[in-house]
C-alpha cells in the first residue's frame, strides 16, 4: 500500500471502496473513495482518517512515510464515522497527537468516542496553525453538510482540503480529475450534490463567496471523496454554482409506479405528448429503480412528472416515499405535475400534487386521472397532458435563461 504524493510534502493515504453498493441507503454503483491526507513537516499532520474497516489500509500507507506514532497533529474536518471513524486508532498509537477541529466537531467526536485524556483544541474560521515550513488555515462550513464540518487550506501550497463538499462517489486508482471519464466525473458529482448537498444551495453560494472574498488562492481542491482536483478544481467550484442557482436541463423526468399497468399505459402517453412537443423525456419506474438514481434523475432536468396509482385513496407507497426523499431535499427551481389511476374514490394524484405543492415547487394542475384502466381517449387525453405539460415546462425554463 502506498502513498501517493499530491503536493510536495503532501500525501493522499486513504482507502478505496471498490465494493461498496449501498452508503446508508444511497446507492454507489462506483463504489467511493475515503481520502485522507498527511502532511510531512516539522510537526507531521494528518487530516482525516478513513472508514474503520480500512483503518489497517490507512496505516500502511502512512507507514511509506513515517512510523504512525510520529503524527503530532490532528485535523478533524468532518466527524461523520467514514471520515472520523478511525480516530480512537490514531489516538492509541500516537501518545503526543493533539487534534484540532471546530467546537461541534469536539462536541460530536465525545459523543462517538471516549474522548478521555485526548488533546482536542477547537478553531474557528481564519485560524491558523503553523506546522514547519507549511500552514494550514481552518473554515468553518457548518451545514456543508454537518454542523461540525470545516475545510483546512495548505497557503503555502493553494490546496484546500474540502471534506464531502466537491467530492463524488467515484471509485478510482488514478486519484486526479484529468485521469478519468469527463462525463462520468460529472455524473458522479451531480448525484452526490442530489443526494446530499440539494438542500444547502443557498449556504453554499455563500461559502463560496466566503473563499472568494478571503482571497484563497486555490490550485487544488481534495475532497474526503472520489478524484481530487488538480487541473481543473474551478469546474467543480462552477457546477456548485450553477446547481445552487437552479441550473438544469431542458427535459423532463417521469417518476412512477404501477400496480395492474394503467399508470403505466399512462406514462406512455404522457410520453408521446412529450416528445411530440421536441423536449426530451426520461421514464423511470420506482419499483425497479434505486431511490438515489431516481433523485439524480429528477435534479437533472427541470420538470418532474409523478405517475402513482391510488391505494386505499392515497398514493401508492414506493410514490410517497420518493416524495418524502425529495421533501427532505428542499429542492427549488423545478416544475412539477402528477398522474395516475384510481378503482373508485380516488385521492393518489390529489395526493402527490399537495406534497408537490408543499415543497413549494410550481406545480401544474389538474393531474390526469383514468378510472381503472386507459382507453383510446383516456390515452388522447394523457397526450394532450404531456403536449401542455412540456410547453409549460418549455416556459418555465426560460426563466432561468
Ligand atoms: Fe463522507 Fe459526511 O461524510
Amino acid at each position: 500500500m502506498k502513498a501517493k504524493q499530491i503536493k510536495p510534502g503532501i500525501y493522499w493515504v486513504g482507502a478505496i471502496d471498490w465494493n461498496v453498493r449501498d452508503f446508508h441507503g444511497y446507492v454507489t454503483p462506483r463504489g467511493t473513495t475515503y481520502n485522507n491526507f498527511l502532511i510531512m513537516d516539522r510537526k507531521i499532520a494528518l487530516v482525516d482518517t478513513v472508514k474503520r474497516e480500512f483503518a489497517d489500509v490507512m496505516f500502511d500507507r502512512i507507514r511509506c512515510l513515517t512510523e504512525p506514532e510520529k503524527i503530532e497533529v490532528g485535523i478533524i474536518n468532518h466527524i461523520e464515522l467514514d471520515h472520523a471513524g478511525s480516530w480512537d486508532l490514531v489516538v492509541e498509537r500516537c501518545e503526543n497527537i493533539t487534534l484540532y477541529a471546530t467546537e461541534r466537531g469536539k462536541q460530536g467526536l465525545e459523543r462517538h468516542f471516549d474522548t478521555t485524556g485526548w488533546d482536542i483544541q477547537t478553531v474557528k474560521t481564519g485560524d491558523t496553525l503553523k506546522l514547519g515550513e507549511k500552514t494550514l488555515m481552518f473554515i468553518e462550513t457548518p451545514m456543508l453538510h454537518w454542523p461540525d464540518s470545516m475545510m483546512t487550506y495548505v497557503k503555502e501550497d493553494r490546496l484546500l482540503i474540502s471534506q464531502d463538499a466537491f467530492g463524488q462517489h467515484f471509485a478510482q486508482a488514478v486519484l486526479f480529475d484529468d485521469l478519468v471519464p469527463q462525463e462520468t466525473l460529472e455524473d458522479a458529482v451531480i448525484d452526490y450534490y442530489a443526494n446530499i448537498l440539494m438542500p444547502f444551495g443557498r449556504l453554499i453560494k455563500a461559502k463560496i463567496a466566503e473563499l472568494q472574498k478571503l482571497g484563497l488562492e486555490i490550485d487544488m481542491i481534495a475532497p474526503d471523496h472520489g478524484v481530487i482536483w488538480r487541473k481543473n478544481p474551478e469546474k467543480v467550484i462552477n457546477m456548485y454554482l450553477d446547481m445552487a442557482n437552479g441550473k438544469a436541463e431542458e427535459g423532463i423526468v417521469i417518476v412512477y409506479d404501477t400496480m395492474w399497468h394503467s399508470t403505466e399505459k399512462m406514462s406512455r402517453a404522457v410520453l408521446d405528448g412529450i416528445l411530440d412537443e421536441g423536449m426530451y423525456a426520461e421514464v423511470i419506474k420506482l419499483r425497479e429503480t434505486p431511490m438515489s438514481v431516481a433523485i439524480k434523475q429528477f435534479w437533472k432536468y427541470r420538470g418532474l412528472l409523478v405517475g402513482t396509482p391510488t391505494l386505499n385513496n392515497v398514493m401508492f407507497p414506493t410514490v410517497a416515499e420518493f416524495l418524502q426523499h425529495l421533501r427532505g431535499l428542499r429542492p427549488s427551481n423545478r416544475i412539477a405535475g402528477a398522474f395516475g389511476s384510481y378503482g373508485w374514490g380516488g385521492g393518489g394524484v390529489r395526493e402527490a400534487l399537495q406534497v408537490l405543492k408543499s415543497m413549494k415547487l410550481e406545480v401544474v394542475e389538474p393531474g390526469y386521472e383514468v378510472n381503472y384502466r386507459p382507453d383510446k381517449k383516456d390515452y388522447e387525453q394523457g397526450y394532450d397532458f404531456g403536449r401542455m405539460f412540456a410547453q409549460k415546462v418549455r416556459e418555465y425554463h426560460s426563466r432561468f435563461k
